[in-house]
């Protein structure tokens, strides 16, 4: 494994390593104005929600790792406190790149990117009508991570107003998580588009104690066919099964199966019975298949 300390790399190597690893990054196109009202909109992937309620997003215009300069957006919010925080999709994602571009103060990326302004309600910012959901903000507080080149600017922004394309939205004016078809920031150049193809779903162990992956015998933990994934998906269940409830899962076509054909074969038969119980926990039958492992 390579380890490396922080404070032997230069600003470009951390920039690098650290955009790389922590990724996917949600992306924050913030419309905002100066004090003479020209209208600034940059992106910032240096971006996230920490707080519900109040509603805080956070986002980072840092200074410059090249010359250590500061961004418009920067010296925007410090003088007139609102934002609207346009959220991207991937029909945008061209003309936000382009919007990224370092034009020169009082420059409107809206116009040199091609959107379109459309007003806000309660600030002064407009927002992006193509944008999907765009918040209305006020701005908090700023602070500043320090003075070198590199350091963030945390804008800590209050939603106020939310506007939702309909479109994206279900029957109960949900966003549907297939609709929005959101994109994020990665290392360098990369970018990544959240699809029906890669959209998954983890039950949350919120409502219930799942027993742990620690309860679960040797050789299920250390087994060669049981990922992580499979574990974590054991590990979730309320209540190890009781022996007799053990016992009538070999009466199962598929078990007996395996248990038939592998008398006398004991390293086989859990080797199988383990690729059965994953094939269990890809259909979702938890439940079977933590009794197929415990055989
Ligand atoms: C997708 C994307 C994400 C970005 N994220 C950040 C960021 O989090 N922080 C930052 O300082 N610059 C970020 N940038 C670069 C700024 O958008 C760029 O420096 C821009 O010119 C700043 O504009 P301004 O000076 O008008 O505020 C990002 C650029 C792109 C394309």
């Amino acid at each position: 494994m390579l380890t490396l300390n922080t404070s032997d790399l230069s600003a470009v190597d951390l920039q690098n390593y650290l955009q790389y690893a922590i990724a996917p990054r949600p992306i924050c196109f913030a419309s905002t104005i100066d004090a003479d009202g020209n209208i600034n909109l940059s992106p910032f992937s240096f971006f996230n929600m920490f707080s519900t309620k109040p509603p805080i997003c956070v986002f980072s215009p840092s200074r410059r790792v090249r010359d250590n300069t500061t961004k418009h957006t920067l010296e925007n919010v410090l003088r007139v406190k609102e934002c609207v925080i346009n959220i991207v999709n991937y029909d945008m994602v061209q003309q936000m790149s382009l919007a990224s571009t370092e034009y020169a103060k009082g420059v409107n990326e809206f116009e040199k990117a091609g959107f379109t302004m459309l007003k806000s309600e309660m600030v002064q910012p407009p927002r992006v009508a193509e944008a999907p959901v765009q918040f209305e903000c006020v701005v908090n507080e700023v602070i500043s991570l320090g003075n070198n080149h590199g350091a963030g600017n945390l804008v800590l922004a209050e939603i106020k107003l939310i506007h939702i394309n309909e479109d994206i939205l279900d029957k109960n004016n949900r966003i549907d998580q297939h609709k929005i078809d959101l994109v994020a920031r990665l290392g360098g150049d990369w970018y990544c588009r959240v699809t029906d193809n890669n959209l998954f779903k983890v039950a949350k162990p919120l409502a219930k104690l799942g027993i742990g992956v620690d309860r679960l015998p040797h050789s299920v933990r250390f087994s060669k066919v049981l990922t992580g994934n499979d574990l974590g998906r054991l590990g979730n269940v309320e209540h190890l099964p009781s022996d007799e409830e053990i016992d009538l899962v070999s009466n199962h076509a598929d078990v007996k199966e395996v248990l038939d054909a592998t008398i006398g074969d004991s390293t086989n038969r859990e080797r199988e019975l383990h690729e059965l119980a994953k094939k269990f926990l890809n259909f979702g039958d938890v439940e079977l298949a933590l009794k197929i492992v415990l055989l």
